[in-house]
């Protein structure tokens, strides 16, 4: 039957779509979370070849009662891209798709330490304080007003932060130093030395030392983190802080560092940076791993989820993320003469910057 709207009927219809959608979207991390927690990636990847419904129903760890429901639950996560289906002509099944090889559990090269912290309680409690943050004069932000202490005091006093946060990050870093040290390389050699800072776990330094051995890393975090670290004979620990003074080295590295600081922030880290590189002349620079957001950059994942960062980093610390300008006037502002950006980690830009 054909309809005949009246004007604005479809328009107001597809509006009305929009606002669910978004107010929904909430359910698609939370879908994604309870498919981790119930080890779904891991099944269907250990099966071989793709799984039924029954089949996956069978191996997962829930009531019997609960059985009836798996099938909506896959079916937005396959919406979603995380599943794909397959037919062999008599029966479907679930297959893996490139997002859910990130999620398996028992796969160390993957994202799912990073998906249960984003999504633990501690990081998406914060989110309801937003609204109350914009309307006081208030610099503490939203993560503080929700916790009553800023996330690095937090992690400082308990463990069962700090250690799932660590290992999120060192996820994260995995992945993204991987394809650094093997597609760009040329930005370690000719390094003696390297010290990352804010280095976490050491997981950056690590990937860095074992693919440029003559390199010689030295991480430097927040006490408690080196504390937590784990031994590695080609990686040394400083316990301090970076905006005290940083160890010499021939090029500071710092990934996901200066995006949780405010501008003013980022410009006394890079002053400290300066200080413990050689000069131009001896081949001194500052390397950061970060993001530089792109509005008109065409695709459109890339440029979303870099605006959800750059909203968390408000969210949770006091940084932000940044374009080219406001990366350009604090280099100038911290005394650095110029710059190259490469944009090739995807959601993620290497910076090297130049005394
Ligand atoms: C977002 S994490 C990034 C970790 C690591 N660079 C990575 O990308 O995996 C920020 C790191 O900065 C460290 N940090 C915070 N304040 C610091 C300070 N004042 N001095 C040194 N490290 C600090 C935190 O402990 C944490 O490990």
């Amino acid at each position: 039957m054909e309809v005949k709207r009246r004007e604005g009927v479809d328009e107001l219809l597809q509006a009305q779509a929009h606002v669910w959608s978004h107010v929904c979207n909430f359910i698609s991390s939370m879908s994604l979370k309870c498919a981790v927690q119930l080890g779904i990636p891991d099944i269907v990847h250990n099966h071989g070849h793709p799984i039924t419904l029954s089949e996956l129903a069978a191996k997962l760890p829930i009531a019997s009662s609960k059985t009836k429901y798996v099938h909506r639950l896959m079916r937005l996560l396959v919406h979603s891209g995380f599943f794909a289906v397959e037919t062999n002509g008599v029966e479907e099944g679930y297959v893996m798709t490139p997002s859910s090889k990130l999620l398996l559990k028992e796969n160390t090269t993957g994202l799912t330490p990073f998906l249960l912290m984003m999504l633990d309680p501690f990081l998406v409690t914060p989110w309801h304080f937003l609204s109350a943050w914009f309307q006081k004069d208030e610099a503490m932000p939203p993560l503080q007003m929700a916790h009553g202490m800023n996330i690095w005091d937090y992690a400082s006093r308990s463990p069962e932060l700090s250690n799932p946060f660590n290992e999120a990050m060192a996820s994260d870093t995995r992945i993204v130093m991987n394809i650094l040290v093997k597609e760009c390389g040329s930005i370690f050699q000719g390094l003696e030395s390297l010290a990352d800072v804010g280095g976490g776990i050491g997981m950056a330094a690590m990937i860095i030392s074992e693919a440029f051995p003559y390199v010689k890393c030295t991480v430097l975090d927040l006490p408690h983190v080196v504390a937590s670290s784990p031994k590695c004979i080609n990686v040394d620990f400083v316990g301090g802080d970076m905006f005290q003074s940083i160890p010499p080295a021939n090029a500071v590295f710092l990934k996901s560092i200066l995006h949780d600081w405010s501008d003013e922030e980022c410009v006394e880290i890079l002053r400290r940076c300066k200080e413990a590189i050689p000069c131009a002349e001896e081949g001194g620079k500052v390397i950061i791993v970060d993001m530089v957001v792109n509005t008109k950059n065409s695709n459109h994942t890339i440029v979303g989820t870099q605006l959800f960062s750059d909203m968390l980093m408000m969210v949770d610390a006091v940084g932000k993320e940044r374009d080219e300008l406001e990366w350009h006037m604090m280099f100038k502002d911290a005394g650095f003469s110029h710059y190259k950006i490469m944009p090739v980690l995807g959601l993620r830009s290497v910076i090297e910057v130049y005394p």
